[in-house]
C-alpha cells in the first residue's frame, strides 16, 4: 500500500499513521519528524529547517524534497510507505510524481482528514510529545496514563515549540494557502479518500480501514 496522509496541522495525521504502518506494515515516513530529529541533532539541515519551524512556515522545497527522494529509494520502501505531511506544495506533489514515476511506484490513495480550523488551535495546543519515543497525547482528548509520563516508555512528555497559539495559527495560514490546493490535485487524479477528522480517534481509524479496504 502506497499511501499520503493529507490534513491541517494538528488534525490527528501522526496519530492515525501509527495505527496505519502497523496495521499494513509499511514505513511510516514523516517530514516533521525528520525535521525534528536533525533538529535534536544538530545536523545543519536541522539548523536550517528550524529557522522556518520556528516560525511556522514551510522548509524550503529542495531540501524537504531531497530527504523524501533519499528515503523513498531506501529497501523498506518497495512494499509500499505512508507519508505524513508531505507533499504540502503543489511543487513538493510534481516532484514527488516524478520520482514515483523514476522508481516505478504508483500512489493508491492519498486519505485527506478534515477538521475545522478551531479545532485545530485546540488539538494542537494540548499535544504533549514523549521526548524519548515520540508518542502523542493530548492533555484533554487523549491523556496519559500518568501526568507527564508516556504510557509506552515511561518518558518525559513535552511540548512542541511550535504548539503555542501564535504558530499554530501561522501554520494554518500556510496551509490553507499552500497545502490545501492538493485535495483538489489529487481529486482530480482520482485517488483522494475524505475522512471525517472531528470524530473519535478510533472511530477516524476505522473509517480510514474501512475507505482502503473497500477498494
Ligand atoms: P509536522 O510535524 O508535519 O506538523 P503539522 O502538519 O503541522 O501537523 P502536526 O504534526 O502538528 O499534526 P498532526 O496532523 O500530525 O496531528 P497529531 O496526530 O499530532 O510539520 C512541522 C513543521 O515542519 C511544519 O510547520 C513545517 O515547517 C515543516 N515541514 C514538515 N513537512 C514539510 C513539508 N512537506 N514541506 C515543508 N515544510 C515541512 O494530533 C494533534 C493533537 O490532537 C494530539 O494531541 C492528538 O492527541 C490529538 N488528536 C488527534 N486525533 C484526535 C481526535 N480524533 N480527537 C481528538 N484529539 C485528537
Ligand atoms: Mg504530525
Ligand atoms: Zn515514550
Amino acid at each position: 500500500m502506497r499511501l499520503i496522509l493529507l490534513g491541517p496541522p494538528g488534525a490527528g495525521k501522526g496519530t492515525q499513521a501509527v495505527n496505519i504502518v502497523k496495521k499494513y506494515n509499511i514505513p511510516h515516513i514523516s517530514t516533521g519528524d525528520m525535521f525534528r530529529k536533525n533538529i535534536k541533532e544538530g545536523t545543519d539541515l536541522g539548523v536550517k529547517a528550524k529557522e522556518y519551524i520556528d516560525k511556522g512556515l514551510l522548509v524550503p522545497d529542495e531540501l524537504t524534497v531531497a530527504i523524501v527522494k533519499d528515503r523513498l529509494s531506501e529497501k523498506d520502501c518497495q512494499e509500499g510507505f505512508l507519508l505524513d505531511g508531505f507533499p504540502r506544495t503543489v511543487n513538493q506533489a510534481d516532484a514527488l510524481d516524478t520520482e514515483l514515476k523514476n522508481l516505478s511506484y504508483e500512489l493508491d490513495h492519498v486519505i485527506n482528514i478534515d477538521v475545522e480550523k478551531e479545532e485545530l488551535i485546540d488539538r494542537a495546543v494540548g499535544r504533549r510529545v514523549c521526548k524519548d519515543c515520540g508518542a502523542t497525547y493530548h492533555i484533554k482528548f487523549n491523556p496519559p496514563k500518568k501526568e507527564n509520563m508516556c504510557d509506552v516508555c515511561g518518558g518525559e512528555l513535552i511540548q512542541r515549540k511550535d504548539d503555542t497559539v501564535e504558530t499554530v495559527t501561522k501554520r494554518i495560514e500556510v496551509y490553507l494557502e499552500q497545502t490545501e490546493p492538493l485535495i483538489d490535485y489529487y481529486g482530480k487524479k482520482g485517488i483522494l479518500i475524505n475522512i471525517d477528522g472531528k470524530q473519535d480517534i478510533d472511530k477516524v481509524f476505522e473509517d480510514i480501514v474501512a475507505s482502503l479496504g473497500r477498494e
